[in-house]
């Protein structure tokens, strides 16, 4: 009878310690989403009111890019007026820049998805950068896994994430650096991540809950802020998950994770332990 008791008093101790771990677990996993849903109703709605003012603004900017290649064209203009000219041409082409970033935000159409190569798609996007000036003092280490399967995913968009993603690195370098990219498959077999490290500035821990708030920028004028914006976006949109790791003055690093069978990942971080989290490195976990 004692003895029996003392077994049942045991079980109802491990029970008690299994419920705590199960609550925590579940409360961290509400948070989570919970941050996940007032990210994603801030993006639709600054989405809206972006698409309309960029639209707006488009058929002007053409107008000016138009008229002042005219003029630029025509042999009766004062050749001390060329540079300020060039001026009004460059600034121009920057606001078509920001406008054409703008709409790629607010784009409502669906991802135009076929079966694609992560490691092609990267190689792509690695080619249109990687003879920029910018890169010019970085090393780049390729890590990739071959062989994996292809996904079904919209390469376009996500060539467009990988520049992004690569000239941000490319940028936080301005000394030189290395960069690492790493693809493979996570250790529960579901998915494929792609992990995009830099030896650059690293992102101070209070910026880390703003980096992928549309317009926040610390670029100054060089920057739009709309880059991992847009990125966050269509990441979401094929129902994966993208996280950062990043220490000040070591680095960065970008882990995106793509569910191969289009399975969620959206509600869940990417695996902490397998990209060597630790307490002092700072995470946030979209
Ligand atoms: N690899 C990185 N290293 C350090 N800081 C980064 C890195 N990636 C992003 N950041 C920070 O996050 C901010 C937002 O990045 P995001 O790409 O959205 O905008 P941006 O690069 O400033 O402008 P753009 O719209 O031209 O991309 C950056 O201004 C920078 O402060
Ligand atoms: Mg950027």
């Amino acid at each position: 009878m004692t003895l029996k008791l003392k077994q049942a008093r045991d079980e109802l101790e491990d029970w008690a310690k299994n419920l705590e771990t199960k609550v925590e677990e579940r409360t961290k996993e509400i948070t989570a989403i919970q941050a996940q849903l007032i990210r994603s109703e801030k993006l639709a709605s600054i989405g809206e009111l972006v698409a309309g003012i960029a639209h707006e603004i488009n058929n002007p900017l053409t107008g000016i890019l138009v008229f002042s290649s005219l003029v630029n064209d025509n042999p009766k203009l004062d050749p001390a007026l060329k540079d300020d000219l060039k001026t009004i041409v460059q600034e121009t082409e920057r606001c078509s820049k920001i406008v054409k970033g703008l709409l790629d935000f607010a784009r409502e159409s669906l991802p135009q998805k076929k079966l694609s190569s992560i490691n092609d798609i990267l190689d792509l996007a690695l080619s249109l950068v990687e003879h920029q000036i910018l890169f010019q003092n970085i090393a780049l280490i390729k890590d990739y896994t071959f062989g994996m399967p292809d996904i079904m995913l919209d390469p376009n968009q996500f060539e467009q994430v990988f520049i992004n993603m690569l000239l941000n690195a490319g940028q936080s370098m301005a000394s030189g650096g290395s960069l690492n990219i790493r693809t493979g498959i996570t250790e529960d077999g579901l998915s494929e991540f792609i992990a995009i490290s830099d030896t650059g500035c690293g992102i101070p821990e209070e910026n880390l809950p703003k980096i992928f708030d549309p317009f926040f920028s610390t670029k100054e004028n060089r920057g739009t802020g709309l880059g991992l914006s847009v990125s966050y976006g269509i990441i979401h949109n094929h129902r994966g998950n993208i996280c950062v790791q990043s220490v000040v003055g070591i680095g960065t690093t970008f882990t995106i994770e793509l569910p191969i069978n289009g399975e969620d990942k959206t509600e869940v971080g990417c695996g902490g332990e397998m990209y060597g989290k630790t307490d002092s490195i700072f995470q946030v976990t979209t």
